[in-house]
């Protein structure tokens, strides 16, 4: 396949909680491919699948170049300490926010071939995996941020 169309605010799937993944197999596997590829075309650092239309709880982060880390099913187990940073979206192109997130996060879920994972990230790492996580919940950062504006604008 490759390339998917990114859904854009506004688009009532971004709204919608996506559902479990039943079975990890090749279709799973295929999507996540395309959604690297999409998320790596569009210079994100996170993609979520219902942001290429497909209403399943799974998402990409990659927060430094080549840390691709994928989780299906995803549970956030541990949350700690709290900073404020700057947020984006690929589905909200061109606007961007200070959100409060957790410093340091531990995830939970399924890998790319169905094996159980456990994850600790901190800074922008857990940052995106929390901003990913809340697309699977119809949750865009533009409802928590609190400085919304426009790329270019000041402060
Ligand atoms: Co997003």
């Amino acid at each position: 396949m490759g390339l998917r169309n990114i859904m854009v605010e506004g688009d009532d799937i971004l709204r919608k909680r996506s559902r479990e993944v039943t079975t990890v197999d090749d279709r799973i596997r295929m999507i996540l491919d395309d959604m690297l590829e999409t998320m790596r075309e569009s210079d994100g650092v996170g993609i979520a699948a219902p942001q290429v239309g497909i209403l399943r709880r799974m998402f990409i982060v990659e927060a430094e170049e080549g840390d691709v880390f994928e989780i299906i099913n995803p549970e956030i187990i541990e949350m700690e300490g709290s900073f404020i940073g700057e947020e984006g979206c690929l589905s909200v192109p061109g606007i961007f926010g200070k959100v409060e997130r957790p410093e340091k996060i531990k995830v939970k879920g399924l890998d790319r071939y169905g094996k159980e994972l456990i994850c600790e990230a901190v800074d922008l790492k857990a940052v995106a995996i929390c901003h990913e996580f809340d697309h699977l919940e119809g949750v865009l950062f533009i409802d928590k941020a609190t400085d919304l504006r426009k790329a270019g604008e000041d402060e």
